[in-house]
């Protein structure tokens, strides 16, 4: 089986699907691989890297030119894929749910289009999670990108010209993204506390060694739904919360949050009025704000300024650190493939009723097959 990798179209995407690992990986399963030239150059991996892992490197129509799987991350748009066989893999971040015309052109041609993004959250499918992967590292850069707004330092220091204070940190969601968020935080020497709707969190931010704030006595208190997602909460829990966070983050240096629900608009965690309650110099980083944002205020694509303090919305944070996010992005990739990897047939065979496949699978045979597409999930 002949597995192309393509050089990312998305503009500010720096990330890529392969890495010489991934790459040595599926040739000892007795795949042909396949880089577009300069795929790797924005996640510091050369053609010539590529070349010595065993993959041909070439033009898109030499790399597409008899594939039969097509990797990507953001993956490609069907209209550059025009001569793919029918039935031919394409395995990426599809975003489906909210680009469905795209998924429609999938069908259309006849491709076999996997969202990775869809990967269901069990324990057999968590190597090969990129929402997880991926997340990890944001929360990691959400924390240097904090810190390098920050015209403070974060630790204690003592010096001979006195003692600077160190930073105080409040991560909100403690899902994948913010439990490494306070992790780097305790890393660089700050103060940190954490809080989130579902209650199970609360242990894992005391054994980081951060001070969880949690609203107590409030019904509908267990924010916590299916696959381990958070569910919308009552809005006697959001008021409770509110107030309990307001008087929270007007004492913080640093605020970063997480907070997502699966299908929704990110919860809006933070007024315009508790920005302006923080001292002039805080900084807060709005992971959700490519969802929606959790943070009023918060700009897709800016650092945004109100009353003093500065709210941090980069898009695609994961592509700010391309050479690790890369590594782990395409061992998820290997990992999923390699799992369904037929030895005689050197390709991956993919069961209609296996929940993996089920779960990320969009089109075959020229349909939409996925539940949540035909809602019927
Ligand atoms: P996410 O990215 O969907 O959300 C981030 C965090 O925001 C979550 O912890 C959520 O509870 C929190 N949140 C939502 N609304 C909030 C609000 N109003 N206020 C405060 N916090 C709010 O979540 P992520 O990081 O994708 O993971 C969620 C959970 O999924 C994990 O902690 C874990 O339990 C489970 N998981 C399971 C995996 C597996 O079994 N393969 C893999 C990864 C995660």
């Amino acid at each position: 089986m002949k597995i192309a990798v393509l050089k990312e179209e998305a503009g500010g995407e720096r990330r890529v699907a392969a890495t010489p690992e991934t790459i040595k990986k599926f040739s000892a399963l007795g795949a042909v691989m396949a880089v577009e030239a300069g795929a790797g150059l924005t996640a510091s991996i050369s053609d010539s890297e590529y070349e010595a892992a065993g993959a041909t490197v070439g033009s898109r129509s030499d790399v597409l030119k008899g594939a039969e799987a097509v990797l990507g991350v953001q993956g490609p748009d069907p209209a550059n894929l025009k001569g793919l066989k029918p039935g031919t893999l394409v395995i990426a971040a599809l975003n489906p749910l909210g680009d469905r015309a795209r998924v429609d052109l999938y069908a259309k041609a006849g491709i076999e289009a996997l969202a990775m993004e869809l990967m269901p959250r069990i324990t057999r499918a968590q190597s090969m999670d990129i929402l997880s992967s991926q997340s990890n590292l944001s929360g990691y850069k959400a924390v240097l990108d904090a810190a390098a707004e920050y015209g403070r330092a974060f630790p204690m220091m003592m010096t001979a010209a006195g003692t600077i204070a160190a930073a105080r940190v409040f991560v909100m969601g403690v899902g994948v993204a913010g439990l490494q968020a306070i992790a780097t935080a305790r890393r660089l020497g700050a103060i940190v506390s954490a809080t989130d709707v579902r209650a199970a969190t609360k242990e894992q931010i005391e054994s980081l060694g951060a001070k969880a704030v949690f609203v107590e006595n409030v019904a509908g208190i267990e924010g916590e739904g299916a696959g381990g997602y958070a569910t919308e909460m009552s809005e006697e829990y959001k008021k409770a919360q509110a107030e309990l966070v307001s008087g929270h983050i007007a004492k913080q240096d640093i605020v970063i949050t997480t907070a997502l629900i699966p299908g929704r608009p990110a919860p809006r965690l933070i007024s315009d009025a508790q920005v302006a309650s923080m001292r002039p110099g805080s900084v807060i980083v709005d992971l959700a704000v490519e969802q929606g944002g959790n943070v009023e205020g918060a700009v897709a694509g800016e650092v945004a300024e109100r009353h003093g303090v500065r709210i941090v919305g980069h898009r695609n944070v994961p592509s700010r650190l391309a050479a690790d996010t890369s590594a782990l992005y395409a061992r998820n990739l290997y990992n999923f493939l390699s799992a369904f990897w037929d030895a005689e047939a050197k390709r991956p065979l993919l069961p209609d009723d296996d929940e993996i496949v089920q779960g990320i699978r969009l089109t075959k045979d020229g349909k939409i097959v996925n539940p949540r597409l035909l809602g019927d999930q």
